[in-house]
């Protein structure tokens, strides 16, 4: 499973860069927001820092197939390979997503609520549909179930579209799609320091540390041998 960070916020990024292993950023126009700024110099930062192999997902903003269409190729044009054009899986933007799989642009169709919705994003053409996994639990439909039924369908029906679950709030929701095997997961940042936040982690550490001073004194390590 491929983990991305969902966030735009580059001093964000760069601290979970530091310790987990990441392949790629994620963005919508809402998370641009909240990370204020000038969008097309927030993306170029996080491209920059990324680098060209990993993956970047980036959002169209309008509402038409034709506008889609545009935005869409400008987007990857900008932003080099590995950039993904999102589209939502409107009926507007299945049809953006058949002329730009045509054409072999990168999609991910997203917004996803539905089964059938990242059925039709498949059959689209795109490379991967995100399904929002907290959001559709908060309409008391199951995100996790509703995913791994898109994951059956893909399955099923010989799709190669990947899934890339989104909308993540807890480590269960994330641990139960890990383990069913879905493409890649894109994550808040407190979500994934999340996923290892535990007193009992940090208290058996310091534990192990205690005692190699007790036998050798304080801030020695295996080093001082
Ligand atoms: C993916 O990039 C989605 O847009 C995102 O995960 C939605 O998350 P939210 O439900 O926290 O807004």
């Amino acid at each position: 499973m491929k983990l991305l960070i969902d966030d735009a916020n580059i001093a964000r990024i760069k601290a979970i860069y530091k310790y987990y292993p990441i392949d790629g950023v994620t963005t919508n126009p809402t998370i641009l927001k909240k990370c204020g700024g000038n969008p097309h110099e927030v993306l170029a930062e996080i491209r920059d820092f990324i680098g060209r192999d990993a993956d970047l997902h980036v959002q169209v903003v309008s509402t038409t197939a034709e506008e889609m269409i545009s935005e869409g190729k400008k987007i990857p044009a900008t932003f080099g390979k590995n950039t993904y054009i999102k589209i939502p899986s409107t009926p507007e933007g299945f049809a953006a997503m058949q002329a730009l799989s045509a054409d072999g642009y990168l999609i991910t169709a997203t917004a996803i609520y539905t089964p059938m919705q990242a059925f039709l994003a498949a059959k689209s053409g795109a490379n991967y549909a995100a399904p929002y996994v907290n959001r559709i639990d908060n309409l008391g439909a199951g995100g996790v179930e509703t995913t791994k039924t898109i994951q059956n369908i893909f399955r099923n029906n010989g799709f190669t579209t990947q899934i890339l679950a989104a909308s993540f709030k807890n480590s269960q929701q994330v641990q139960a799609l890990c383990e069913y095997g879905i493409g890649a997961a894109t994550i808040a940042p407190d979500v994934i320091e999340g996923l290892v936040r535990n007193a009992c982690v940090t208290s058996a550490v310091a534990d192990f540390t205690k005692d190699f001073e007790k036998l050798c004194g304080e801030g020695k390590t295996t080093l001082d041998f």
